[in-house]
């Protein structure tokens, strides 16, 4: 590994860092800083710990990882659109034991806080992902997704109905540690994402990360077919920021003490602080890693940058601030009281 890639802290030249606590609270885990990878854009971290030391970000969020290996859907998985990109990968991965051995053993070794994102067609499933995970070290949360097909209901998306998405969450909680913090990662393809919320929190989530990808589709107007091989995708990048600020707020206004991880098309430090302003706790960079792999750690220092120059000494101050009620109108001044027009 070329460690001499690795980047940590203000780059040679930069001003030193401006000093803001930013440290912040997902339910009962800690996260050093608010920044983590969005789960499949960072695989296990391994890649990534040649440009910056993973230890120093809040957390790995890792590929969702499904029970049995799995090659994924046929290619082309890929298609680039305005302001962001497709993708139908559909879930490849090596299966949870393999996942443990290698990856889970390489991150714990590391020192890296991992959150382990499980995916799986079935509750039954996601039940024995649980299970799998709760005889293993080094896991400090799980992220559920619930935004997979339920084969058991006409491929209908868990994320998609409360039911489903509750049935998921309270099995993955009576199969896990007590103690570990669950967060079902929510889709924004629903009309109503509060009442998914609800459903989660009521079925035992610690808290949501909000949002996964907007389903998509490009057609290929020289060979007049969908370009996806899978025909539609996964929409992500800086064009689905504003529906993923919409959803933090939303889920913020009707929780607001609810652990959010906000994601959805974060470039830099100024949109990182926009989720936060709306309510995020922590935020992950997803697709930004694809063409900088040193962003983590970027969007980490410009947040700390922009938190300093809005007068913030703690991030956990600028969590939710712009759900501050408005100014109150400035008085009229007295000098002007006589004039009319
Ligand atoms: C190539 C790719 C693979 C992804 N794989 C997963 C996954 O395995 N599990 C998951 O919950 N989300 C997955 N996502 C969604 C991201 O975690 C994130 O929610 C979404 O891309 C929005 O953030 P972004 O716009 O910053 O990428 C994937 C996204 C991309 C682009």
């Amino acid at each position: 590994m070329t460690r001499a890639l690795i980047s940590q802290g203000p780059l040679p030249g930069q001003d030193p860092l401006p000093p803001v606590d930013m440290s912040t609270r997902l339910g009962d885990l800690e996260l050093p800083s608010p920044v983590v990878t969005a789960s499949g854009t960072a695989a296990a971290g391994r890649e990534l710990d040649q440009f910056f030391d993973i230890t120093s970000i809040g957390a790995v969020v890792t590929k969702s990882v499904m029970l049995q290996p799995r090659s994924g859907r046929p290619t082309p998985r890929m298609a680039e659109t305005p302001s962001g990109m497709l993708n139908s990968i559909g879930l490849q991965g090596p299966g949870i034991d393999h996942f443990i051995e290698h990856d889970l053993t390489w991150l714990s070794e590391r020192g890296a806080r991992t959150i382990v994102s499980i995916a799986g067609g079935t509750v039954d499933e996601f039940s024995k992902l649980a299970a799998r995970l709760r005889t293993v070290r080094g896991v400090a949360a799980i992220e559920v997704n619930i935004s997979c097909p339920n084969v058991e209901n006409r491929g209908l998306v868990f994320a998609c109905e409360t039911g489903s998405a509750s049935d998921v969450v309270q099995a993955v909680k009576r199969h896990s540690d007590p103690r570990m913090p669950i967060f079902a990662k929510l889709s924004p393809d629903v009309t109503d994402i509060v009442s998914i919320a609800q459903a989660v929190v009521r079925a035992g989530a610690t808290g949501v990360s909000v949002i996964n990808t907007l389903l998509g589709m490009v057609i290929n107007t020289d060979t007049m077919r969908p370009h996806l091989a899978g025909t539609t995708g996964g929409l992500s990048g800086p064009a689905i920021r504003p529906v993923a600020v919409r959803c933090v707020w939303d889920i913020r206004q009707a929780f607001p003490d609810l652990p959010i991880i906000g994601m959805g098309g974060i470039r830099n430090g100024n949109d990182a602080l926009e989720f936060i302003l709306a309510g995020a706790n922590a935020v992950a960079a997803g697709t930004v890693i694809f063409h900088d792999p040193s962003s983590p750690m970027r969007i980490h220092n410009e947040l700390q940058r922009a938190l300093a120059g809005h007068g913030f000494s703690r991030l956990q101050d600028a969590i939710g601030y712009a759900h501050r009620p408005a100014d109150p109108e400035p008085e009229p001044d007295d000098d002007f009281d006589f004039i009319t027009e």
